[in-house]
């Protein structure tokens, strides 16, 4: 069967789901066009879909699945804590477990809270430095995502300022957000050290923190450099304010996560992704002075955080058994990988009539292809992907990659993927 095929069983589901379900389903970020592809079952790298249809896939649940889809050890360890007890309003020793397994790995994290979501996990950073300053103002990157929260989906899918126009605007992602979420968020340009400092200097003595992600906007596509990263520790010195990592997708980057890079160390971490084990999960990291804001003594806590589903113990199990999986040694391995990828379709590159370039570090990829112009590339966060070019012709040939020609690499590949991949993008981009 060619995607796309409107007799597919797929598109079947798609149109009864359109009834039912906005879009026809729950998550913008994988509603596509002409129809979304519905998956039937899914085994270490491979998916197979509703229709029969079997693929490499590249997305990795947006990055998450570190493992690809159904390590048995987590298929195991899950089934076997899903018969004992899936939530419940007590403790359980997974909980410590997973938080022990972070904390002795990273060097700034003393203390962990979890949760249900990446998106969570930014919301209680922002929470976490608003309660330990007493201070409203956050500042973020332009265009920078970070889940969607309402504070942290400012500015997203802008234009990006001119500068030589004014300093960018606080704007609104979602129809309806209040004035006041506007005002308590500074926009600064990314990797523009110059130009941030002047801004955040404007507003720094309001500042709680600032939010950011050391791997870069969209899933580490562009990293920042490491002057961008020592302006914010800089600022940090100079006001007071905390550093806001978020780690949601960037913790996939190394066994110390990413700020390990930079040699700066963050004061809260969000983290989400690949510490559930491909379940549901977020969390806020840092020292046990920023952590205080969670506990509660004789008087109320700082900042109060509850959550039917926190650190249950099927989410605890699943990501201590994936990260523990997660040794130095294979962070490096699938950072080779990613290597061994790009270098491969630098290699496709020169053999196509297509500009473009490669993006991408550690274990994740992307082609940004220049000219000629595909959709993706043009395609705005939050509207409908439409899956044509390149990326349908990858499909029809067994491999799903992200949109935006994105690629994540899981433990379940090796370099015998490789050379099977970039042939068939030679082929998808020489139709071009
Ligand atoms: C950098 C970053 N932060 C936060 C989030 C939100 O995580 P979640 O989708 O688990 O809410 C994402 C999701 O892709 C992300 O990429």
């Amino acid at each position: 069967m060619l995607y796309p095929d409107l007799g597919s069983t797929s598109n079947q589901l798609n149109v009864r789901g359109r009834k039912v379900l906005p879009n026809g389903g729950s998550r913008s970020s994988i509603q596509s066009a002409p129809y979304t592809i519905f998956l039937d079952a899914c085994r270490g790298k491979h998916i197979v879909d509703v229709d029969g249809n079997k693929y490499v896939d590249f997305n990795n649940n947006y990055t998450s699945l570190i493992h690809g889809h159904c390590h048995p050890k987590i298929v195991e360890a899950t089934t076997r804590q899903i018969a004992k007890g899936s939530a419940f309003a007590f403790g359980s020793s997974a909980e410590v477990e997973l938080a022990e397994l972070l904390c002795e790995r990273v060097p700034e994290f003393e203390q962990i809270r979890f949760m249900n979501s990446g998106t969570e996990a930014v919301m209680n950073g922002i929470k976490a430095a608003r309660a330990a300053t007493g201070k409203a103002k956050i500042a973020k990157c332009e265009n920078a995502y970070h889940g969607s929260y309402d504070a942290a989906e400012i500015s997203l899918a802008v234009t990006p300022t001119n500068l030589d126009h004014g300093d960018p605007v606080a704007k609104a992602y979602s129809f309806g957000t209040p004035q006041g979420v506007l005002d308590d968020i500074v926009i600064i340009p990314f990797n523009d050290v110059e130009n941030s400092r002047r801004i955040l200097e404007a507003h720094g003595s309001d500042l709680a923190g600032i939010l950011f992600d050391p791997f870069g906007a969209n899933m580490g596509r562009t990293p920042p450099s490491q002057a961008f990263i020592d302006l914010f520790a800089e600022m940090r010195t100079k006001y007071g304010l905390k550093l806001i990592a978020d780690e949601v997708v960037a913790f996939r980057s190394g066994f110390r996560g990413c700020m390990d890079k930079y040699n700066v160390r963050a004061d809260l971490t969000c983290l989400g992704k690949i510490i559930g084990g491909g379940f549901p999960v977020g969390a806020v990291a840092g020292p046990h002075d920023v952590m205080s804001v969670f506990e509660s003594g004789a008087e109320k806590a700082k900042l109060p955080h509850g959550g039917t589903f926190n650190a249950n113990p099927v989410t605890m199990v699943a990501g201590y058994t994936a990260m523990e999986m997660m040794t130095e040694s294979e962070f490096k391995r699938i950072n080779n990988l990613g290597d061994q990828f790009r270098a491969g379709i630098k290699e496709v590159l020169s053999q196509v009539n297509v500009k473009a370039n490669i993006l991408g570090q550690d274990s994740v990829f992307a082609l940004e292809i220049l000219e000629p112009k595909t959709s993706p590339d043009t395609q705005t966060r939050g509207s409908m992907r439409h899956i044509s070019g390149p990326e349908a012709d990858l499909i029809n040939d067994g491999y799903f990659i992200s949109a935006g020609m994105h690629g994540t690499i899981s433990t379940a590949m090796d370099e015998d993927d490789v050379a099977p991949f970039c042939d068939a993008l030679h082929k998808a981009l020489k139709a071009l």
